[in-house]
């Protein structure tokens, strides 16, 4: 048996093997990755190896120990089942017990609603809140300084006698993977420290930052501050540390901590399918509706053009030094970080002010394995790099090498004066990368190659180079969009200043969604619209006998059949249900489902919300009158009661069908946003493009699989989702109500358990109506046929749905289904409610408790 073996990259599937039995050939794939490459003189489909210089010693990827021992699981033998993993995943779940949980502070609130008393669930995310709260932010800061500034570990010495670039460089990859479509990515649980993104091609050598200098500072801080937290503050100070004179007078700049870790790879997240690093097959044809043209779309929701990178390749496309292709990569993934032109470009050059790139040689043939794959006795540490001393001026990363500016570890304009002083010609690096360097007539025209080689070696004070730039850099100069910003810039660094810094900001912040969720006393003092800001009440919160008078005008509504059940259950659910537990954006809050684009989406059934609108906005205007006049300043906002509504009706409906006393939480508080205060383009990701909660599936083929994805958006685990599900059907919250998809009950808008009874019965035969195979028809002995959809189907085809649905359409489960419905539901419709967020003061934690939001938000000013 004859092998060669190939060393790629390492990934987060666990095997995949793909067996090419014509040529009797066998590709062994481990985690993603191409071990080896087998051929069997004898046609044997076998491995017997004979030679294992070409596999790596790495602790698990040792394919003849793989095939041998790893048991199929039900996944290997049935991939295209319905996969529910990610409802039972959470990371944090992994941690030390010591470890804070972030348990969102709403799940406890829904438990325990009535009372606003807090569980111990919230206490846990309180106490990473109040161990913050107590943390000596400006010890930490100087730490971090000293660390970055006077320190150098031998195994990795710092250029330029600095670490600040290599740190923004470790909180920029940290926080560039999120990605607005999901909201997932971000650096928002520190995720970069564990598979796969620790391992990827793009984050060489980020593991030295955070084990040879950030962990001396987390050992000594411990619980109070997370790693995701640390990581974003260390790339602040870093520029704090190269922005200002002396690091007494250096203006923090904005920061808000409250991230939590991740104690296991996030498996919700999709980074792209590709088997091996740096493939791009993300990118597919997509024709032009307004004039035929064809261009290439990058796949929903990827955030990089290349399986392994953050953002673009440097070289350009693929690795062509194309400068304006390389302008619409950078576009097009940026936007999908939600950054504008101006914010990319403040970015770019921002961060390339400082550092440089390491390729003293070609990584292909010196560079080790990554983190995941590396030897046992690499402790976790990856990309061995054994050219010369493999460190220092020896350093191997990207493989381009050199840096933009004459002063890389200081704040200046000179990333600009260099992109627009010279002309640029490519050239190669020692590691054999295209980078380019300015041209011989700019060298000539500029006073020589002693005058324009400026930039100092990192290594060696005496020798200089010259500066260098990336095809993306070229980008910000040549592209007709990004050249006038640029130029904007260079005449005027003040600005540039300022936008960097906002950017900046926004860059790593913008997977924390409300400001409410942010702790410590670096807030910026501006409201930030991105942040989905909601306006605090400036009017007393409506009492236990406000709310029962309001109860009593919405049921008025129900009786005088004005508005259904139907309606203004699905008018809650769709003002809560945007909500994504991955950025926390979205939610009731802000009322803002009587605002655009969210009252016109098509998901919302448009006719029904409108009629919804007018009606609560009647209630509301006459409550509010009326307090108004008794001199009263308690009023009631929209956000509120389009979710006291919601819980009404579903009190009615659950009276319909025989249980009196169902009281559903409710906490008021919510406040309402103006249109003003509402990006239209920025909300618009949150549209659902298919919600199986409202049996809507859009244009999906498999509706089923975003119904687990927005359950998990939701915070929901599998049972959660099941009892949702099948209440919302009998109370018809279809978005279309008129086609009764999936309304399996002979009483609608009855909180029965009749979805599930009916579902199951054993002597309903199910088939596909028409060609899609969306719609089924459901055939009983008596009475009409129902029609379902596939994610009704999916209740009953999936065994572990059946097995929840099964517990919930038993006799004896009346009573718990609707209890369980009322908990689920409750849940979702407090998700967002940061606002409640309360730590305990320093006198213990059963006295006065304060506002997150509140009081501990000092403002910080650019
Ligand atoms: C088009 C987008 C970008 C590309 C393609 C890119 C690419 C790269 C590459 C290839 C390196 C060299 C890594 C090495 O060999 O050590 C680098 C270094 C660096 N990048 Fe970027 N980058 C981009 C955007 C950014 C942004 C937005 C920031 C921060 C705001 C940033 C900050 C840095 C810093 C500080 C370094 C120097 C690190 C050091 O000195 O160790 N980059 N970048």
């Amino acid at each position: 048996m004859l092998m060669s073996g190939e060393n790629g990259g390492n990934s987060f599937e666990w095997r995949k093997w793909r067996e090419d039995f014509g040529g009797a050939s066998i590709q062994i794939q481990i985690q993603n990755q191409k071990i080896a490459t087998m051929t069997s003189p004898d046609g044997c489909p076998y491995y017997h190896p004979t030679n294992s210089s070409n596999i790596s010693s790495s602790n698990n990827d040792d394919p003849t120990t793989m095939m041998k021992k790893k048991p199929m699981t039900v996944r290997d033998w049935w991939p295209d089942s319905l996969d529910l993993r990610i409802l039972h995943q959470d990371p944090l779940d992994a941690r030390p017990s010591h470890v804070p949980h972030p348990s969102s502070a709403t799940v406890a609130a829904a438990a325990s609603a009535a009372t606003t008393s807090f569980s111990s669930s919230t206490a846990s995310y309180t106490s990473y809140a109040t161990k913050f709260a107590k943390l000596d932010l400006h010890a930490l800061r100087n730490d971090i300084y000293k660390s970055l500034t006077t320190t150098s570990h031998p195994a990795w010495p710092a250029d330029y006698g600095h670490y600040g670039p290599l740190m923004i460089r470790l909180a920029w990859h940290s926080a560039g993977t999120y990605r607005v479509f999901d909201g997932r990515g971000g650096g928002g649980s520190a995720n970069i420290r564990l598979p796969p993104l620790n391992s990827w091609p793009d984050n060489g050598n980020l593991d030295k930052a955070c084990r040879y200098i950030l962990w001396p500072i987390k050992r000594k801080y411990g619980q109070s501050i997370s790693w995701a937290d640390l990581i974003i503050l260390a790339g602040n100070v870093a520029i704090e540390s190269m922005m200002g004179e002396s690091w007494g007078s250096v203006q923090p700049l904005w920061f808000g901590g409250g991230r939590m870790d991740a104690f296991a790879p996030e498996e919700d997240v999709n980074w792209g399918h590709e088997p091996e690093w740096l493939k791009d097959d993300r990118h597919h044809q997509q024709q032009c509706s307004s004039n035929g043209e064809s261009s290439t779309g990058l796949e929903e929701p990827l955030g990089a053009v290349q399986m392994g990178l953050i953002y673009v390749n440097p070289e350009g496309p693929g690795g062509n030094p194309d400068i304006l292709a390389s302008a619409k990569d950078i576009r097009e993934t940026f936007s999908r970080m939600g950054m504008n032109d101006m914010e990319t470009v403040a970015l770019i050059a921002g961060g390339h002010t400082f550092g440089k790139a390491h390729g003293a040689a070609n990584p292909s043939k010196y560079v080790g394995r990554e983190p995941e794959g590396a030897s046992i006795d690499q402790m976790g540490l990856g990309w061995k790099n054994s050219f010369q001393t493999g460190r220092g001026a020896d350093a191997i990363t990207s493989g381009l090498e050199g840096a933009w500016t004459a002063n890389p570890t200081k704040w200046d304009n000179g990333y600009f004066d260099l992109l627009y002083k010279y002309d640029w010609t490519q050239s190669k690096s020692p590691g054999g990368a295209t980078q380019w360097v300015p041209n011989a007539d700019s060298i000539n025209a500029n006073g020589g190659l002693d005058a324009v080689a400026t930039v100092p070696d990192a290594h060696h004070g005496d020798v200089k180079h010259l500066p260098i730039m990336f095809t993306t850099d070229l980008a910000l100069r040549y592209d007709p969009i990004y050249g006038p910003i640029s130029k904007q810039f260079h005449l005027n660094p003040d600005l540039f200043t300022v936008e960097f810094k906002k950017a900046w900001y926004k860059l790593c912040h913008r997977d924390m969604g409300p400001i409410s969720r942010h702790l410590g006393p670096y807030l910026p003092d501006e409201t930030l619209i991105w942040q989905d800001p909601i306006p605090l009440a400036h009017y007393g919160t409506i009492n236990a006998n406000d709310i029962r008078n309001l109860k009593a005008s919405i049921m008025d509504v129900i009786y005088s059949s004005k508005i259904s059940i139907s309606d203004l259950v699905k008018a809650a659910w769709a003002s809560a249900s945007t909500y994504r537990c991955t950025d926390h954006r979205g939610g009731a809050n802000g009322g803002r489902i009587r605002l655009l684009p969210q009252k016109n989406w098509e998901v919302n059934d448009t006719t029904s919300l409108d009629r919804v609108i007018a009606v609560l906005e009647d209630i509301q205007a006459c409550f509010n009158d009326h307090h108004k006049q008794s001199n009263s300043n308690t009023q009631v906002s929209f956000a509120d009661l389009v979710i006291l509504a919601g819980n009404v009706a579903i009190e009615e409906a659950a009276r319909r069908a025989g249980h009196s006393n169902v009281r559903v939480p409710f906490v008021a508080g919510r406040t309402d946003a103006l249109q003003s205060e509402t990006d239209i383009n920025s909300f618009q990701v949150l549209q659902p493009v298919t919600d199986g909660f409202r049996n809507y599936d859009g244009k999906d083929a498999r509706p089923e699989v975003m119904l687990v994805d927005r359950a998990h958006l939701l915070s929901l685990k599998t049972p959660e989702m099941v009892v949702l599900l099948g209440g919302l059907r009998v109370l018809n919250a279809n978005a279309d109500a008129s086609s009764l998809v999936g309304v399996l009950t002979d009483r609608p808008e009855a909180l029965t358990n009749d979805f599930f009874t009916n579902l199951l019965d054993e002597y309903t035969t199910w088939s596909p109506v028409g060609d899609d195979g969306k719609v089924f028809c459901g055939v009983r002995p008596t009475g009409k046929p129902w029609k379902a959809s596939r994610v009704d189907l999916v209740m009953g085809s999936n065994a572990q749905l059946r097995a929840i649905s099964e517990a919930y359409a038993s006799v004896d489960s009346s009573n718990h289904f609707v209890n369980d419905f009322v908990r689920a539901w409750t849940k979702v419709m407090m998700l967002d409610r940061f606002d409640l967020l309360r730590i305990p003061n320093d006198d213990g934690i059963t006295t006065e408790t304060v506002f997150l939001w509140s009081s501990k938000r000092n403002v910080s000013k650019l």
